[in-house]
């Protein structure tokens, strides 16, 4: 049986979200847009988990929109912004997710957008005082930073950026996908303009995430069709996934103290048991410091095996992640570790937990570690 350590990629789902799902699957098949009998309760189930999701972000149901994950809903942001609310300038910065970086570049390119990126430090924190700098030119402006960073899982002061976005009247988009349902977020002391989710990475299905948009913003949708999603996403609604999401985001927040608690102490374990058992260990990102609970960065140092390790990790039954832009056996290619400066004769390797991990599992892979690097 495989040891998965790869969920900042994706979770399996839980039991009670598929078993929330498969009556849509069966007998509850109506498409929610027909007026009948069989339409109607799928629509009612559809406006159920629109509220389920609003009133865990204390927002208006109408302010919630469902997408096809992250990806659709950062670019939906982005766009929007762009197009609907005079956006001139988007400063961001170089660790953000792909799905943020090419909208970006195409902005720029097609629609003459200046794009300004924050340089970050070696362990991938924003430097906030150019970003203030940045906010003393007066232009109407989006600033999009991500809350945690998938590949390092450092995390950013959202509050401070909320706080400094308001004081000087721009926009603030946050690529919330590593965050939403594992951290609260109180939207009224800290608000933001557009915050997004991605339900696979939270125990739900694939394929499916929702957009959050302020109330005080309307923009045009990226799909036109029919008027689903009130005219914001044309297509018939992937009703399973909706309810899927629901669900997972319930069953996350009820769980959220438990499971920080938990894989906080799983990715502990880990790097204390790396520090004292592999010579010449580090870690990318800030582990200790402002960081995402259920991701651990370990830098190796290079040579022969280490250079294979994630392959030979997988041949051992171990999965984890060189990150999203490699697939080689390190991180060397990773576009964030590059804007951290990293050293890149180093081999970097992502575990990333969740509550389905245990101490036993990190106690294997240590064994396995030890047999499959080159020795010390
Ligand atoms: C930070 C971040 N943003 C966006 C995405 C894209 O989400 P989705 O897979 O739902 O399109 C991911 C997924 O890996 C992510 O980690």
């Amino acid at each position: 049986m495989a040891i998965y350590l790869d969920n900042a990629a994706t979770t399996p789902m839980d039991q009670e979200v598929i078993d929330a799902m498969l009556p849509f699957l069966q007998q509850k098949f109506g498409n929610p847009s027909a007026v009948h009998s069989v339409g109607r309760p799928v629509r009612a189930a559809i406006e159920r988990a629109r509220k389920k999701v609003a009133a865990l972000l204390e927002v208006s149901p109408s302010e919630i929109f469902f997408t096809s994950g992250g990806t659709e809903a950062n670019n939906t942001a982005l766009c929007g912004a762009v197009r609907d609310l005079g956006v001139k300038r988007i400063i961001s910065s170089p660790i953000e997710h792909h799905c943020i970086l090419h909208t970006l570049d195409h902005l720029e390119k097609c629609y003459g957008v200046e794009v300004q990126y924050v340089p970050v430090n070696e362990q991938g924190h924003l430097d906030y005082s150019k970003l203030e700098e940045l906010l003393e030119k007066d232009t109407p402006t989006l600033v999009s930073l991500m809350h945690g960073n998938n590949e390092i899982g450092t995390m950013l002061d959202f509050e401070r950026v909320s706080l400094l976005c308001k004081e000087k009247g721009v926009l603030f988009h946050s690529d919330t996908v590593q965050t939403f349902g594992h951290f609260k977020y109180d939207l009224q002391k800290t608000p933001v303009d557009f915050m997004v989710c991605s339900a696979h990475k939270l125990h739900g299905p694939k394929g499916i995430g929702f957009l959050y948009v302020s109330g005080d913003h309307k923009i045009s949708p990226l799909l036109y069709g029919g008027a689903q999603e009130r005219n914001m996403r044309a297509g018939t609604e992937n009703v399973l996934g909706i309810i899927g999401l629901a669900k997972a985001a319930e069953r996350a927040y009820e769980h959220l103290e438990t499971e920080r608690a938990y894989c906080t102490d799983l990715k502990n374990y880990l790097k204390t048991c790396l520090q004292a058992e592999i010579k010449d260990v580090r870690f990318n990102g800030d582990p200790d410091g402002r960081s995402l609970y259920h991701v651990l960065n370990v830098s190796f140092p290079g040579g022969p095996k280490n250079d294979m390790l994630l392959f030979n990790l997988d041949i051992e039954g171990i999965c984890a992640s060189g990150g999203s832009a490699c697939s080689s056996g390190s991180m060397q290619g990773s576009h964030v570790l590059a804007a951290c400066q990293s050293d890149n004769t180093r081999v970097s390797v992502r575990f990333s937990f969740s509550k389905i991990n245990t101490k036993d599992e990190i106690d294997r892979l240590m064994t396995i570690l030890k047999k499959v690097m080159d020795p010390a």
